[in-house]
C-alpha cells in the first residue's frame, strides 16, 4: 500500500483556502480537513460554558476532551455529538478561535487530533501551521495568499451570503487584528514553510487557483 499523501494549505484568513481545499480534495478523492473548524469548535465550547479565554489550563482541558467530528461528504462539524456547523461561524467565534489558538496546550491537543486524520487517508488539510508544524514532511505544501483588501471584501460577501449583516470596514479591521495575532503568536505562528509553494490569489478567480493548486500537487507527487 502506498503511504497517504498530505496536501498542506496554509495562509491568512479570507485567502480562499477552504473553498479551494474542498474542491481539490473532491477532485482527488482525498479527505478534506478544515483545521480552523477545530479551533472554532473549542472556542465555541469555551464561550458557552463560561471558560475565560485567559484560563489556559481549562482551555487545554476542553481541547483534550472535545470530541470533534468532521463529516466527510457534507462538511458538517460536530462537537460532542452536536452539529455546530453554523454555530462556529457566528459572530465572535473567529476572534475567540484566534485567541485560544495562542494557547500551547490547546494547539498540542488539536495537532494530535489533526495527525490522526492522515494515518489512513490522503488528506487536503488547511490552516495556519499545517506545513510547518502538523505535517513538516508533507509531500505538498502551499501557501495561499491574497491582498488584504481582497480578503476582507471576500469575507464581507461570504457573511452577507449567509445572511449576516456586517460593516465592511469593521470586517476588514477584524481580519487585520486576527491575522496580526495569528502571525505574531509565539507558538506555531502563521508563516510560509521554506519548501511551500507561494500562490498569490489576488487577481485569480477560483478556477485559476484550483488549477494552480492541482498543478503543484501533480508536480510534487509525480516521481
Ligand atoms: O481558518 P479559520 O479562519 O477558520 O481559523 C480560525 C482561527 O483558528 C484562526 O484565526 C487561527 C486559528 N487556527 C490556527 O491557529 N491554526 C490552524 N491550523 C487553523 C486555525
Amino acid at each position: 500500500m502506498t503511504a497517504p499523501v498530505v496536501v498542506a494549505i496554509d495562509g491568512p484568513a479570507g485567502a480562499g483556502k477552504s473553498t479551494v481545499a474542498k474542491r481539490v480534495a473532491g477532485r482527488l478523492g482525498y479527505l478534506y480537513v478544515d483545521s480552523g473548524a477545530m479551533y472554532r469548535a473549542v472556542a465555541l465550547w469555551a464561550l458557552r460554558n463560561g471558560t475565560g479565554l485567559e484560563d489556559w489550563h481549562r482551555l487545554e482541558q476542553l481541547a483534550l476532551a472535545a470530541d470533534i467530528q468532521l463529516e466527510e461528504r457534507t462538511d458538517r462539524v460536530y462537537l460532542n455529538g452536536e452539529d455546530v456547523t453554523e454555530a462556529i461561524r457566528a459572530e465572535g467565534i473567529s476572534s475567540a478561535a484566534s485567541r485560544i489558538s495562542t494557547v500551547p496546550g490547546v494547539r498540542r491537543a488539536l495537532v494530535e487530533k489533526q495527525k490522526q486524520f492522515a494515518l489512513s487517508h490522503s488528506v487536503v488539510m488547511e490552516g495556519r501551521d499545517i506545513g510547518t508544524v502538523v505535517f513538516p514532511n508533507a509531500r505538498v505544501k502551499i501557501f495561499l495568499d491574497a491582498a488584504p483588501g481582497i480578503r476582507a471584501d471576500r469575507r464581507h460577501r461570504q457573511l452577507l451570503d449567509k445572511g449576516i449583516e456586517n460593516d465592511p470596514s469593521e470586517t476588514e479591521r477584524e481580519i487585520r487584528v486576527r491575522d496580526n495575532r495569528d502571525r505574531t503568536r509565539a507558538e506555531a505562528p502563521l508563516l510560509q514553510a521554506p519548501d511551500a509553494e507561494y500562490v498569490d490569489a489576488t487577481s485569480m478567480d477560483l478556477e485559476e487557483v484550483e488549477e494552480a493548486v492541482l498543478r503543484i500537487i501533480r508536480t510534487r507527487t509525480s516521481h
